[in-house]
């Protein structure tokens, strides 16, 4: 079976992460976006990844090399010269899509994150006969997503509706389709969107099918669904009983520490962080729903919550950073200094505080 991962954007909700790599390949849970999605489709017998890219294909491919020889799939890219929207990119990959074997295949946007649920989706799609089978889940706010109108009982799409003005449900697309190969007839190699082009006209034939995703989902590209998607995820390693976990008298809930990161005496850490390799966190810090990158140092005191610290940077002693603040990579934030949701851009030093949101360049 073949897979495609729709790697386009520039990520920029996810700036300043994103000015130092591309999206699919910020950490998440201690782990590239795109690992997650690579090693959910060789579980199901995938063989073959396709990146479909129009942003730093070399970054992309350098990095996946040595996933590629570890997993045993074979990962490539197609590259567009122009962004060809979430169907183009389909049209342009179509030989590398289709073989002899007529099988359907996978298409995933790069940014959700969930318990990748492929092998009950290959069941259903086989079981039900359509032409293309979309998964979906339940959310509060479905304005900002793909909604879909279905029939509870067979799973047949009614209607497909792109970021719907008015409310039509609360079923949203959750990025993760099993294709036949038929469904490649019906898209030119030009920019063009799966969502409003492609699924309305495949639904109107009543050959859309959708399976409602059991478990937790999120679209982690922008700074709060990440840190919400980084509670959800870990919640359901605690369900599943994972040694991932960290344990111990200065761990509270969920945490995830690498284990070459060190930790010192008197922290508190948790619920729902993430602390990357090579981490050092001095002693007496207080750390709860963050993720802190690989190689970032914290010193003694400093507080963090509800925010994102890139690669390299370092927090000064009692510091106390909040409120969705995201540092970029190589951020050097000096003693005492107080940042309530500020987002700062790599390679920089800020020896004042950051009293309210802004960007700060
Ligand atoms: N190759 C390529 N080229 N990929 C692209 C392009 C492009 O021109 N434009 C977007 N993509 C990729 C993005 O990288 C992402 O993986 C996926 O297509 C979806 O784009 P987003 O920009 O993340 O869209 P969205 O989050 O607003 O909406 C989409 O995802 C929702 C679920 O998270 C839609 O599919 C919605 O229907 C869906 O509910
Ligand atoms: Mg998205």
């Amino acid at each position: 079976m073949k897979a495609l991962i729709l790697v386009g954007g520039f990520g920029t909700r996810l700036r300043p992460l994103t000015l130092s790599m591309p999206k699919p390949l910020v950490e998440f849970a201690n782990k590239p976006m795109i690992l997650h999605q690579i090693e959910a489709l060789k579980a199901v017998g995938v063989t073959e990844v396709v990146l479909a890219i129009n942003y730093q294909p070399e970054i992309m491919l350098n990095f996946l090399k040595e996933f590629e020889i570890k997993l045993d799939i074979k990962i490539t890219c197609s590259q567009e010269t122009e962004p060809l929207g979430t169907a183009g990119p389909l049209a342009l990959a179509r030989d590398k899509l289709t073989d002899d074997s007529g099988e359907p295949f996978f298409v995933l946007n790069s940014d959700v994150i969930c318990n990748y649920p492929l092998k009950e989706m290959i069941e259903f799609h086989k079981s039900h006969g359509g032409e293309a089978s979309i998964m979906v889940t339940k959310v509060d706010e479905p304005s900002k997503y793909g909604v879909v109108v279905m029939e509870e009982m067979t799973g047949i799409v009614d209607k497909f509706v792109e970021k719907p003005k008015v409310f039509v449900g609360n079923k949203i697309n959750a990025g993760i389709y099993l294709l036949n190969p038929s469904v490649l007839g019906r898209i030119e190699l030009r920019p063009t969107s799966i969502e409003k082009e492609v699924f309305p006209s495949i639904a109107a034939e009543k050959k859309l099918y959708a399976m409602v995703l059991p478990g937790f989902w999120m679209d982690i590209g922008q700074p709060r669904d990440y840190i919400t998607g980084l509670r959800l995820y870990l919640d359901s390693l605690q369900k599943n009983s994972s040694p991932r976990l960290a344990f111990g008298s200065h761990i509270v809930g969920n945490v995830l520490v690498d284990e070459t990161a060190v930790i010192g005496d008197g922290c508190l850490i948790g619920p729902d962080v993430a602390i990357g390799p090579g981490c050092v966190v001095e002693s007496g810090v207080r750390l709860s729903q963050c993720t802190v990158m690989r190689g970032v140092r914290i010193k003694k005191h400093a507080c963090i919550s509800s925010s994102i610290i890139g690669w390299h940077s370092t927090v000064g002693r009692w510091a106390r950073i909040e409120n969705m603040t995201i540092l970029g990579e190589d951020v050097h934030l000096g003693d005492e200094v107080y940042c309530n949701g500020g987002v700062v851009l790599p390679h920089k030093e800020i020896k004042s505080s950051i009293l309210k949101p802004e960007i700060v360049m």
